[in-house]
């Protein structure tokens, strides 16, 4: 098949437009920041925006039991390939972290009926893939491939800024979580599935590549650790009479850095959340509670870390004298991609004539739970220096106008 040469500049002013329209003060509830999570008016204006571009174009717009977005082009439960990611973004996030893969998949529907193609394609945006609403990453897709519990979803997860449990705040913005078995027939139908990204790392700009093939996800596990220790006077507390916590998580800090070094294999850990109670400069802590986030390709690296940092700071606890909790969040395991689509990814990418790399992802996607079902792949875009999670997170939508020319080759490719 021959490869289709797109209107890149066009594409490229289509995408700068939808990314500068999304990050206006509608779309974020922070002055400098992407801020956008579930079941807030700015996540639901960014829905409503695709909604409205994507029946522009004839799509039908759906959402599942509980707010992910799904278009199509053919009637549900039909053969159709699937493309898209999320527009919730980080709490201190940039313009393009999920937002750039659904404006690109919003791209590839224009493009598929401006060149009569006639592609089957299914669109999904899926809701709270960072976890910023309730602190559960992939929360949408979980529940789209029955990752989640019922029990989890009603009774364990709550919306970080007021407590408010997820199924509450679920039926408060209008939506059925009672129903949210029923999500996984989304992805009825769907014979691929590829998702476009910015890449958040530094690799393809350092190595002077405009696209990324992605042939594996980095695995992970999220927990809390609660250390308990007792609050006494600063002042008057002698060191030799004293339970403080905060000296447990200082050493846990620093095993958890070197256990991931130790671990090799690309195995990371990321201590990101620290919280202090009561946090007061004259109180020593009565409990400390930390976030750990291990990851890497090789699932027996990374759990491993996880083993070894609980049983230390159990360890060091009891030899303070006090206790520790810890408590799993969630894990997701190291996920292989498709070889027939990364094949055709790779095949489309090159005859876009710029130069490609085929990589791993460190970060998580919600691709993770769609390959449960389906075959999927991934594209990464370039990102400004590999910063992400951040307000300075930058990319380029030329750059993005590549990848969007080599998915569309690889979907017609897929599909024929
Ligand atoms: C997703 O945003 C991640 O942290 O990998
Ligand atoms: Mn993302
Ligand atoms: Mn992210």
């Amino acid at each position: 098949m021959e490869h289709l040469r797109i209107d890149r500049q066009r594409t490229a002013a289509r995408i700068g437009r939808d990314i500068e329209t999304l990050s206006g003060p509608a779309h974020t509830r922070d002055a400098v920041a992407i801020r956008r999570y579930a079941y807030t008016p700015e996540y639901a204006a960014t829905d409503a925006y695709f909604a409205r571009e994507l029946e522009a174009i004839g799509f039908t717009v759906e959402h599942d039991p509980v707010g992910t977005l799904v278009a199509r082009n053919v009637p549900k439960g039909m053969p159709a390939f699937g493309i898209g990611s999320h527009c919730d973004s980080n709490r201190n996030g940039g313009k393009w972290d999920g937002t750039l893969g659904v404006v690109m998949a919003l791209e590839l529907c224009r493009l598929n009926g401006e060149h009569g193609l006639g592609l089957p394609l299914q669109l999904i945006s899926f809701l709270e893939e960072e976890g910023s609403g309730f602190g559960q990453m992939l929360l949408g897709s979980r529940i789209m491939a029955q990752r989640a519990t019922e029990e989890q979803l009603r009774e364990s997860m709550f919306e970080l800024d007021t407590g408010r449990p997820f199924w509450e705040t679920a039926v408060a913005a209008g939506y059925e979580p009672a129903r949210w078995r029923e999500s996984q027939r989304v992805l009825d139908g769907l014979i691929g599935w590829i998702e476009p990204h910015i890449e958040q790392a530094r690799v393809l700009q350092d190595t002077g590549n405009r696209v990324g093939v992605v042939n594996a996800i980095a695995g992970y596990v999220h927990a809390d650790v609660h250390v308990h220790g007792r609050d006494d006077h600063a002042g008057a507390t002698p060191m030799d009479f004293r339970l403080d916590p905060t000296t447990v998580v200082a050493e846990c800090v620093l095993e958890l850095e070197r256990l991931a070094r130790a671990a090799g294999n690309a195995t990371v850990g990321t201590v990101g959340e620290i919280e202090v109670h009561p946090s007061l400069i004259n109180a020593i802590a009565r409990d400390v509670r930390f976030s750990l986030d291990i990851r890497g390709p090789r699932d027996e690296a990374y759990l491993g870390v996880f083993r070894d940092i609980s049983a230390f700071a159990h360890e060091r606890a009891a030899a303070r004298g006090m206790t520790v909790d810890v408590v799993e969040r969630q894990r997701n395991p190291a996920t292989p991609m498709d070889a027939a689509i990364v094949a055709a990814l790779e095949a489309a990418a090159a005859a876009t004539g710029e130069p490609v790399l085929t990589m791993h992802s460190g970060a998580a996607h919600d691709t993770m739970c769609v390959a449960d079902s389906v075959p999927t792949a991934m594209v990464f875009v370039p990102c400004k220096d590999g910063i992400s999670h951040s307000p300075a997170e930058d990319a380029q939508p030329e750059d993005a106008a590549v990848a969007v020319e080599a998915i569309l080759n690889a979907i017609r490719a897929l599909v024929a």
